[in-house]
């Protein structure tokens, strides 16, 4: 973290040493080492920027097949459960808290014994709609990727498969929640339903926000600056990346199109593929609740959200970008701050353990 505020803050001196200081960017002067995008005017945004995006929907369901309220609700307990910890006191929310926009604020997460991983975690909210899931896309849907954290050395830490559903078994609330959510399956308490149940959960994880109701016509949910900031977004060529109901979530991409991205020690979706032109590629992340779920990049080694935006100008798309502009996309990006769903989230009372 140290190095690589380091290297921006070095780059921050040579941009500002080239264009003779702040005043001579803010004016929008072209920087060394970047293009210059000349400010947008301010009005309203035209149908072919509107295009480029969707309001969100109210859930994402599984191959249209909406979830039962016994899957969700079995889910939603899952989901709090520190039963399906080794040390029983890490659960889904521990890393993901959902009072707290689903993501933690770590630049990487600790987990089992205290462990500490290596990426950031992400924000479970709105996450069941991307292409895939995890930063390298591992896994394809919520369904999957829920299998995955329980049985994570460093992350809940349970030995197999086997104990989870031992622990699960021996609870008659769980048997019968499993049987309600399952109905028909002789044996409903399997690893797979527990994917699918706290699956079915995440699919209702969605976050509504102003951005939403200016898409949805309501002209005055958006302040002056923040409509700058969303034409700022898309005629900089963001959008070519982040765009759609998540703005993001829909691709991988390369950390670095541009230039090369000052940190390279993760070598992204290479390690899924083990194609050369997957090294560095990484999915491109949404920016809904972008605001609330710093720091930022899959190492989490940015903890400000404006040095964010400016080092996507100039290592995605080779654009120095002034502080005003900056500033005007970061209002733009804090509309796709979200409502939290309180009841639908609200912990329920967990079944009291059987040992
Ligand atoms: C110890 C912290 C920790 C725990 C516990 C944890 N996660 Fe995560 N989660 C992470 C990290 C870190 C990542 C990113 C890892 C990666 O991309 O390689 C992640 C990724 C995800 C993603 C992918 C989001 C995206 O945008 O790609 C989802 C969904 C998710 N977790 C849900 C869950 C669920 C459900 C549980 C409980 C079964 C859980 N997590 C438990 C830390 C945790
Ligand atoms: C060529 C594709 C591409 C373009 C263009 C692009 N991005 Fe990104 N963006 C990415 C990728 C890939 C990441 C994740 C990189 C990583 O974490 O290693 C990312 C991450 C981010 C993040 C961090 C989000 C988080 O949760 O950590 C922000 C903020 C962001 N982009 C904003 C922007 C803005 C603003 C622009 C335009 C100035 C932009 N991006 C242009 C691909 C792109």
């Amino acid at each position: 973290m140290r190095v690589m505020r380091g290297i921006f803050i070095g780059l921050a001196a040579l941009a500002a040493a080239c264009t003779g200081g702040n005043e001579a960017r803010q004016a929008g002067a072209p920087a060394m080492g970047g293009k210059s995008l000349a400010p947008v005017a301010d009005a309203a945004l035209t149908p072919a920027e509107l295009g480029l995006f969707r309001p969100l929907p109210a859930r994402t369901d599984r191959d249209g097949q909406p979830a039962t309220e016994a899957q969700i609700a079995l889910g939603r307990t899952l989901y709090y459960e520190t039963v399906l910890s080794q040390g029983h006191d890490v659960s889904c929310n521990s890393c993901h808290p959902l009072n707290g926009y689903g993501a933690d604020g770590r630049r990487v997460s600790f987990g089992h014994k205290g462990q500490q991983g290596s990426r950031n975690a992400p924000t479970v909210y709105n996450a069941a709609a991307q292409v895939a899931q995890f930063w390298d896309g591992r896994a394809p849907d919520v369904e999957a990727q829920a299998k995955g954290p329980i049985l994570n050395p460093a992350e809940m830490g349970m030995p197999d498969s086997a104990a989870v559903l031992a622990h699960l078994r021996g609870s008659a609330s769980y048997r019968a929640a499993f049987a309600a959510a399952f109905p028909g399956e002789a044996s409903p308490v399997t690893y797979d339903n527990v994917g699918r149940a706290i699956g079915a959960f995440e699919r209702g994880l969605m976050t509504p926000s102003r951005w939403d109701a200016y898409l949805h016509g309501d002209s005055s949910a958006l302040t002056g600056q923040e409509r700058r900031g969303a034409k700022t977004f898309v005629a900089a060529g963001c959008t070519a990346c982040h765009a759609g109901a998540l703005a993001g979530g829909q691709m991988f991409q390369k950390a670095g199109a541009a230039a090369p991205w000052p940190s390279a020690a993760d070598s992204g979706r290479y390690a899924v593929t083990h194609r050369a032109s997957d090294l560095f590629v990484f999915k491109v992340p949404t920016l809904r609740n972008v605001e609330m779920t710093g720091p930022y990049f899959s190492d989490g080694s940015v903890a400000s959200l404006d040095s964010a935006i400016a080092m996507m100008g100039r290592y995605q798309l080779g654009l120095t970008l002034t502080t005003p502009q900056i500033t005007d996309i970061h209002a733009w990006l804090r509309t796709l701050t979200g409502t939290i769903p309180v009841p639908y989230v609200a912990q329920p009372p967990l079944p009291v353990r059987a040992f």
